[in-house]
């Protein structure tokens, strides 16, 4: 099977990566099924990576259905070492504005009901989550943002992302409680994805997209899909070209990383 050892996960409005060239389509079968869509093998800029559309190509899948251990499953089949998630989410603070980035470093788990794990059925595990993100790969994914200088995009180096179950925006009261828990953004896919990168040894960064203030601002309207995908448009551009400068950063020095030994002291059961 080809390979690839960097992999990049897009949200709402990144369904594909311009530069990619030298593509190829595969589809991928794992014992959780389908990934979300065909993964597109291809090179940027001398680098091969994987690039998968979170919700589809033609965005057809809910967060709640998305097939998050497919997904992992797959690109940890490609070869992938390093996976970069690219997610637009809300903002729960004042100084984190629209077209904003987060390269966030915690997380707060609000879904109910998504498999976020490989293990079960006779294998008990538990892997270290209290540092949930890679933290070399978040360093690089951050210098990258900041080394091209983007016009009206500040970046927020760590902060804390809500995971909400969704598919409908909060409540006006539940963003007024996730704000006074300190966080940073809310979104609704990143967490089960990063539990099951770390469960597979693949070091796992978020960049976190802002397209809107959630519903808790007074001055601004509450967050409809039409706010999100206006801001979207902008920041998908803004995203390549930063995951474009990560590959780029990555490919030259590729970072040791706790995750590539997550497993080593997570297993209860004997398994010879
Ligand atoms: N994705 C983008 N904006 C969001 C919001 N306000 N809440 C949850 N997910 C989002």
């Amino acid at each position: 099977m080809a390979q690839a050892t960097i992999g990049i996960i897009g949200g709402s409005g990144l369904y594909e990566m311009e530069a990619l060239g030298d593509r190829q389509e595969v589809r991928i079968d794992t014992p959780f099924g389908a990934p979300s869509d065909a993964i597109v093998l291809g090179t940027l800029d001398g680098t091969r990576v994987a690039f998968l559309a979170r919700h589809g190509r033609d965005h057809t899948l809910l967060p709640s259905e998305l097939p998050f251990r497919a997904n992992i499953y797959a690109m940890k089949q490609l070869g992938v070492k390093y996976l970069i998630s690219a997610s637009a989410v809300g903002s729960l603070k004042e100084t984190v504005k629209p077209l904003d980035m987060v390269v966030v470093d915690q997380f707060i788990d609000r879904t109910r009901s998504r498999p976020s794990t490989f293990f079960g059925d006779g294998i008990v595990a538990h892997i270290s989550f209290a540092d949930p993100v890679c933290t070399a790969l978040a360093r690089i994914l951050a210098n990258a943002v900041e080394s091209l200088n983007l016009p009206e995009v500040e970046l927020h180096r760590g902060g804390t992302y809500v995971c909400m179950e969704g598919p409908a925006f909060s409540t006006r009261a539940e963003s007024h409680l996730y704000r006074s828990w300190g966080a940073s953004v809310i979104g609704m896919t990143n967490l089960p994805e990063a539990k099951l990168a770390r469960e597979a040894e693949i070091a796992y960064a978020t960049l976190a997209l802002v397209t809107d203030y959630d519903c808790w601002h007074l001055e601004h309207d509450s967050v409809s899909v039409e706010m999100v995908i206006a801001n979207l448009k902008a920041n998908a551009i803004n995203a390549q070209k930063v995951i474009r400068e990560t590959v780029r950063r990555l490919s030259e020095n590729p970072p040791e990383s706790e995750a590539h030994e997550a497993l080593k002291y997570a297993i209860l059961t004997p398994l010879d």
